[in-house]
């Protein structure tokens, strides 16, 4: 091992940066060079490479985003693109690819392993926390304190005007970032598109919590959970009370990291160097309780991560 790539992917997550500096640094102490890949997947099709030395990352372990810089890419789902990609790698003599991002991200590195024979290391960095073979990813954190300060300044609004708050979040296929959210935040009420909505029972919820004595709610729902508008509309028609909608989006995806965020970029940056260095070929970095770990790269993205519904009891329980 004697070069390695590194590459961010699909949607981008607060702590991008801090575990490309977290790469470039491990690689190097161990003698390594590193190339970065630009504009993700497309970038290696279009092969836009840059030398990453140590300088080049000062001062990026705050910042959210990534300074590579992120693309999705259909292309790479393609034989074509993911042949014309190794050529790509190859062509620079690259030993070892660190992929940074989600399952889609993954998904991709598997493809250009199979194709190219060069290993591929994946470190899981998602604010939806959606990645199987590890309790959290880089940025979900963050993400879950950006969305919880916004619900904090709602709430107060929403008691002074005695309303109801749908507050939705981003999670298109998965609510994890939902139900974190909603916990932390004291959401009386948290959708996710895994638990089918039931809106009557959620209208009658509201009724009943207005007839002992609550004055206003929250709703937090993730975006896949169903179309908020409509459940705006319907829940302000069937219960009586004022509704409102906050639609918090993109805001969930940038910031500056949260040390959790941060420490994990750390710790799975030097863990996916080291995992080349020892001659691994096909795994994703992850975290089990205090102890960093890995496990195939397939797992990641063919598994489904499961909800943990007793934490979704908790948040119902909690907010009566
Ligand atoms: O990267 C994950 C995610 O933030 C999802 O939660 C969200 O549905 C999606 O990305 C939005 O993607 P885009 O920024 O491409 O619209």
């Amino acid at each position: 091992m004697k070069k390695i790539g590194v590459v961010t992917a699909g949607g981008d997550a607060p702590g991008m940066n801090a575990t490309i500096r977290a790469i470039v640094r491990s690689a190097i102490y161990n003698r390594l060079e590193v190339i970065g890949i630009e504009r993700g997947y497309a970038g290696l099709l279009e092969g836009r490479f840059r030398v990453l030395d140590s300088r080049s990352v000062s001062g990026i372990i705050n910042l959210g985003g990534t300074i590579l810089r992120t693309v999705r890419c259909e292309e790479i789902k393609t034989d074509e693109g993911v042949e014309r990609a190794s050529e790509n790698l190859k062509r620079i003599n690259i030993d070892g690819l660190i992929a940074i991002g989600g399952d889609g991200t993954f998904r991709g590195a598997s493809r250009l392993y199979r194709t190219s024979g060069i290993a591929m290391i994946g470190v899981p960095a998602t604010i939806d926390n959606d990645v199987t073979g590890t309790d959290t990813t880089i940025g979900f954190d963050t993400a879950v304190n950006t969305a919880l300060n916004a619900i904090d300044k709602i709430r107060d609004t929403a008691t002074s005007h005695e309303r109801i708050f749908i507050v939705e979040v981003m999670g298109r296929r998965r609510g994890f970032l939902a139900l974190e959210v909603g916990l932390a935040g004291g959401a009386e009420v948290i959708l996710i598109p895994e638990i089918k909505v039931d809106l009557d029972k959620l209208c009658e919820r509201i009724r009943r919590d207005r007839k002992e004595g609550k004055v206003s709610e929250i709703i937090v729902m993730a975006e896949g959970a169903g179309d908020s508008r409509q459940i705006t509309n319907y829940v302000a028609e069937k219960t009586g009370a004022e509704v409102r909608l906050a639609i918090l989006g993109h805001i969930q995806r940038g910031g500056t990291p949260t040390a959790i965020s941060r420490t994990l970029a750390a710790e799975f940056g030097y863990k996916a160097v080291e995992l080349l260095i020892t001659g691994e070929t096909k795994r994703m970095v992850g975290v089990r309780g205090n102890e960093i770990t890995s496990v195939d790269l397939d797992y990641s993205w063919m598994v489904e991560k499961e909800i943990d519904l007793k934490r979704c009891k908790l948040a119902e329980i909690v907010s009566l």
